[in-house]
């Protein structure tokens, strides 16, 4: 049985991304990277998540915050 999530409420920061799981979680290998800097997502916007697309821009001009990417270092 799915359990269907309710979008973010007060107190949430996930909007969209994966709410059919009850805890959304990736791994990743250092090692398999693709590039030297690879950008993951921490606004819960990006329409690539995990990977940053650039969308956590529009949410800051939007709402005053001041988020960004994590960077990986390959
Ligand atoms: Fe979320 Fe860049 S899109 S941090």
């Amino acid at each position: 049985m799915v359990a269907v999530r309710a979008e973010a409420g007060v107190g949430g920061i996930n909007p969209s991304i994966r709410k059919e799981e009850a805890k959304v979680v990736d791994t990743v290998l250092a090692e398999e990277l693709s590039k030297p800097l690879t950008p993951y997502c921490r606004c819960w916007r990006s329409g690539t998540f995990p990977l940053c697309d650039g969308s956590h821009a529009k949410h800051n001009k939007e709402t005053g915050d001041n988020v960004g990417p994590l960077l990986v270092k390959k």
